[in-house]
């Protein structure tokens, strides 16, 4: 079954910070634990580069927004690297193509009748680049997510019929109450579209920095539908001479935060209904990362902590492993170097490096680092049987962090075990061998296996545990591998310098 996950795209007036990062990682992991799981899987993520927030801040700098553009997306991209993202493709919403096959879907949306021509007039956030509606709007007039002042605006836009897709969109979300998960952001999308959908403009006639509307060249689309689209364009171009929405659409996932909620549960599903194609299948939402004043992270409000730092200090499996178990997929959370730093120690180190290089050093210094190829203890063997199950329908569910948790609960029962059976006093009594083979098997196999489960979240290390436990074969890091052994391997192990060191 091909899998098709997509991040949202980010903006490109600032550099990357943690939030995007955050949104990055928790999709890659689900991305890799389906690739564990699927064959065909394709990740997409990319840059949003058009519409007046990226002009403004290009014209304050005195450069071209496409020269802005460049720098930022260029940190985007680099971003990805250091973090080990490992998506298929990079979608800049100022690739030709791109641009072309927005011009060709909105077209359709034209054609069909979806569209008119209409004077608007509202309360605008320039940052969102969105008009608010009443019962959005805080107090004093304030836009709710920047909170800052909305700006009373008037213009010729096209306008896009979403009130007449007011029942499709109740009958979607009646019949798919999976559509958006968790469920709080299922309410929260159907409540807006019960509270009733009024048309949105689909083009701006003041500004330039966008893609032309086909029919009418004096306009620019409004630069969420240039921007929504990318998950559906990206398809069309992303490999040469293919066409890949034919095996990746709709989208499995898309990966978003709760900010951007209607734009992709309400107006996407309603431009894809327009256009004649398929809507997605589920969307992902997550909360804030708070910054160290308890407001959502962000460029504008300036409490922002650069991935870069915390890559730097403490590499970056441990800023994935830091984000995946502190902040719960679909939840806000406070965020901070401190709580890396316990983290790292304490569970990073202390537990599951601990355990590594305990179960490494067991095997060389008292089976000549083979493993012994014995039963496995039982007991360990019907703790262990449900776990990959277990972590696959959580990720199913977008619950990473859950799914964390769980594989972590094993790490800490395998230090357990480790106490419980003690090694080393079994290593003393020559009559005890067997015991001793059985209790180093299992313990190699227990290990092998949270690490399969968790080569998703930090990919790195554990390709390097798994190369040290031995398994470390085709397919030795892919679901299949999670199942725990009844018996011991007789791979061969090798000692490493620790997985993750003090700092
Ligand atoms: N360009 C739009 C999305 C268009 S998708 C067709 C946008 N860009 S953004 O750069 O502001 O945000 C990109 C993603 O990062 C969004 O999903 C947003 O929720 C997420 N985050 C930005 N700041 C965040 C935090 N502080 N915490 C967690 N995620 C946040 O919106």
């Amino acid at each position: 079954m091909p899998f098709y996950i997509t991040t949202a795209i980010s903006y490109v007036n600032g550099a990357p910070h943690l939030g995007h990062a955050y949104e990055a990682i928790a999709t890659d992991v689900i991305a890799r634990h389906m690739r564990q799981r699927h064959d065909e899987v394709f990740f997409l993520t990319g840059t949003d580069e058009h519409g007046e927030p990226i002009a403004d801040a290009a014209h304050a700098l005195g450069i071209t927004p496409q020269e802005l553009a460049d720098q930022h997306a260029a940190q985007f991209k680099a971003m990805t690297a250091q973090l080990n993202i490992s998506n298929d493709f990079f979608i800049r919403t100022t690739d030709p193509e791109h641009e072309r096959c927005v011009q060709e879907v909105l077209q359709r949306v034209h054609d069909n009748g979806h569209t008119y021509k209409g004077v608007y007039e509202g309360w605008y956030c320039p940052r969102c680049a969105d008009f608010k509606v009443e019962n959005e709007i805080l107090e004093g007039n304030l836009c709710p997510i920047h909170e800052t002042p909305l700006v009373r605006e008037q213009e010729e836009n096209w306008f896009f019929r979403l009130s007449s897709f007011q029942q499709p969109l109740e009958q979607l979300f009646a019949q798919r109450p999976d559509f958006v998960m968790p469920v709080v952001r299922y309410n929260e999308a159907r409540a807006f579209i019960e509270s009733g959908l009024q048309d949105v403009s689909l083009s701006r006639a003041r500004m330039h920095w966008g893609v032309t509307v086909p029919w009418d060249h004096g306009h620019v689309f409004y630069v969420w539908f240039d921007a929504l689209l990318n998950y559906y364009t990206a398809l069309r171009y992303a490999r040469d001479g293919e066409d890949l929405t034919s095996k990746f659409w709709p989208a499995t996932y898309h990966v978003i935060g709760k900010d951007i909620l209607k734009f992709h549960t309400v107006f996407w599903p309603a431009m894809l209904m327009a256009a004649g194609i398929e809507v997605p299948e589920h969307v992902f939402v997550h909360g804030f990362l708070l910054g160290s004043d308890g407001r959502k992270m962000s460029k504008s409000l300036g409490n922002v902590l650069d991935p870069s730092e915390v890559v730097d200090r403490f590499g970056t499996d441990a800023l994935r492993f830091y984000l995946m178990r502190d902040v719960a997929f679909g939840g806000d959370g406070a965020v901070g170097m401190s709580g890396v730093t316990v983290r790292y120690e304490n569970e990073l180190a202390n537990e599951y490096g601990n355990l590594a290089s305990r179960t490494l050093a067991m095997l060389v210094r008292y089976r000549e680092g083979t493993v012994p190829a014995v039963g496995t203890d039982p007991v360990l063997l019907a703790e262990f049987a449900p776990l990959p199950a277990q972590v696959a329908a959580l990720l199913d569910r977008a619950e990473p962090s859950q799914a964390l948790e769980l594989i972590w609960q094993r790490v800490r029962r395998l230090n357990r075990y480790v106490e419980e059976r003690a090694p080393w006093q079994l290593a003393r009594e020559p009559a005890l061998a067997d015991q001793l083979d059985q209790t180093l098997a299992s313990l190699h196999e227990g290990v092998r296996v949270v690490t399969v489960l968790l080569h998703p979240f930090m990919p790195a290390s554990a390709e390097r545990l798994l190369g040290a436990l031995g398994a470390d074969g085709a397919d030795g890091w892919r679901y299949p591998a999670a199942a725990f052994a009844a018996n011991g391997s007789g791979a061969r192990v090798e000692q490493q310098p620790p997985l993750f060191p003090k700092r």
